[in-house]
């Protein structure tokens, strides 16, 4: 409701990590979806891990949408994504444990292209193959399954339903794929004879949730739905506009939600950025505003900056804004939400990245080739840090003003409204901006 006691606009929004993934995107995923009718899922697959605290409870996701927490409403994974089947069964069982119903109201796209487990093998083996040049793949068979899609003989879930069509698929997959799982050790041998029965018996399952999602949502959408979009990973992260070849294997900026549902731009009316408020990345690839001393350490303890999927240390970092810059143009962020704010309380000083250096010229802008990101270096502004805790604050009055200070110069710097703050991982520990 409005002042005027009339009701808002709902939008159908998308969210995306604007950073390196692990923004805190789960968190606001959740809270958003109290006003939407269905949240749908648009990219990556079980490299994601999506963590929402509700009470005393802790819930991590990697595969469905974050809006499953939320009873009713509805939860679409598109074609996006590459689903583990085995992955999902796992995920349903832990949300059986924790008592979460999801009978008729998840579904996923007909389209959706299947991770195999040699597809995980294949990850594993590509990535020891890099050598010093590993991406730190989380190992889930992500890059071996966007590849065979992009080749276009992905298994997709629709093939579950056609036994003769599957049997021939996996048979080829395993006949072509054998020179490299030959490679693999003894005990980690892929059992290709076995699979086809696997899946089929997978198939009462599926059966009950495989959808057309591009219709599911255009027909929902005339019945006067709203659809919250739910992006995995990060601006940067992204397969053609991230830091190529250190990046995921598919669009994780706001576009794929398009492509990645079978929807047209006209059905997004706000795209939302999550920006942790500094930077965190995990895996290899360039960071410039990496910090390798003991702010980078408070940082990561305070923040508890291990991996949500792998568990592995975050690398921790200053915030840049060059590459906030890029990552709002490349999205078309409208809002951002801030997250763990709380985080700097910690710190006397905190510094914001304004411009790289680069051949020992200024640029305000990311390097046109993705590959001399490694050579910038970060020019800074310095901001006193602040006086008292933010912790679990939940008006903007109560923060400190150099606290303000700091958001305000973000969103002035990035010509972006903000649309929350995070000042903690439970839903309450949350400042919404009044017009948000
Ligand atoms: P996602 O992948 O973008 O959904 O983010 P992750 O769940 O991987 O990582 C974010 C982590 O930060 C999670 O452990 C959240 O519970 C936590 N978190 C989210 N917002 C806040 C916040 O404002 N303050 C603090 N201290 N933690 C937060
Ligand atoms: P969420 O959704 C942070 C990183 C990996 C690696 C690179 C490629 O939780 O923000 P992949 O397995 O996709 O081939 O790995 O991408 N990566 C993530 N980093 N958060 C994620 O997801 C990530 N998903 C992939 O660490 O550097
Ligand atoms: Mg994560």
């Amino acid at each position: 409701m409005d002042s005027q006691g009339g009701r808002l606009e709902r939008k159908n929004r998308v969210i995306v990590g604007a950073q390196w993934g692990d923004e805190g995107k789960g968190k606001v995923v959740d809270l958003l979806s109290r006003e939407a009718d269905i949240v749908a899922r648009f990219q990556g697959g079980n490299n994601a891990g999506h963590t929402i605290v509700v009470d005393d409870n802790k819930y991590i996701l990697h595969l469905i949408p974050s809006g499953i927490i939320h009873p009713g409403k509805v939860c679409l994974i598109g074609n996006g994504v590459v689903l583990d089947p085995f992955v999902f069964l796992e995920e349903l069982d832990t949300l059986k444990k924790v008592g979460i119903d999801y009978q008729d109201r998840l579904f996923i796209s007909a389209a959706t292209n299947l991770i195999m487990p040699y597809h995980r093998a294949l990850d594993g083996l590509e990535e020891s193959g890099r050598g010093k040049k590993g991406i730190g793949t989380t190992g889930r068979g992500i890059g071996p399954s966007y590849q065979d899609k992009v080749k276009r003989t992905g298994i997709r879930l629709a093939d579950l339903f056609d036994e003769e069509r599957l049997t021939e698929k996996i048979k080829t997959h395993c006949e072509n794929k054998k020179y490299m799982l030959d490679q693999l050790p003894a005990d980690q041998k892929v059992d290709c004879a076995s699979l086809v029965a696997k899946l089929i018996g997978l198939q009462d399952i599926f059966r009950p949730m495989i959808t057309d999602a591009s219709l599911m949502l255009h027909e929902a959408t005339r019945s006067g739905a709203t659809i919250l979009f739910e992006g995995a990973q990060g601006a940067m992260l992204d397969v053609d506009l991230g830091t190529y070849p250190y990046c995921t294997s598919s669009n994780t900026t706001a576009g794929g939600a398009l492509t990645g549902l079978g929807i047209g731009p006209s059905m997004i009316n706000e795209v939302i950025g999550i920006v942790k408020a500094y930077t965190t990345r995990v895996g290899a690839g360039p960071f410039p505003t990496e910090l390798h001393d003991e702010i980078g350490e408070k940082l990561q303890k305070q923040g508890a900056e291990f991996g949500a999927t792998t568990g592995r240390p975050r690398r921790t970092g200053w915030l840049d804004l060059v590459q906030l810059k890029h990552s709002c143009r490349i999205n078309g962020i409208d809002k951002i939400a801030i997250t763990k704010l709380d985080v700097l309380d910690c710190l006397d000083e905190i510094k914001v990245c304004t411009a790289y250096e680069l051949d020992g010229e200024r640029i305000d802008n990311t390097p046109m080739d993705m590959m001399r990101f490694k050579d910038c270096k970060p020019i800074y502004k310095t901001f006193a840090g602040w006086d008292r805790s933010t912790e679990g604050v939940t008006t903007y009055t109560e923060l400190p003003q150099k606290a303000r200070e700091y958001v305000g110069y973000i969103c002035r710097e990035l010509n972006v409204e903000m649309l929350l703050l995070s000042t903690g991982p439970a839903r309450e520990h949350t400042v919404m901006a009044p017009n948000g």
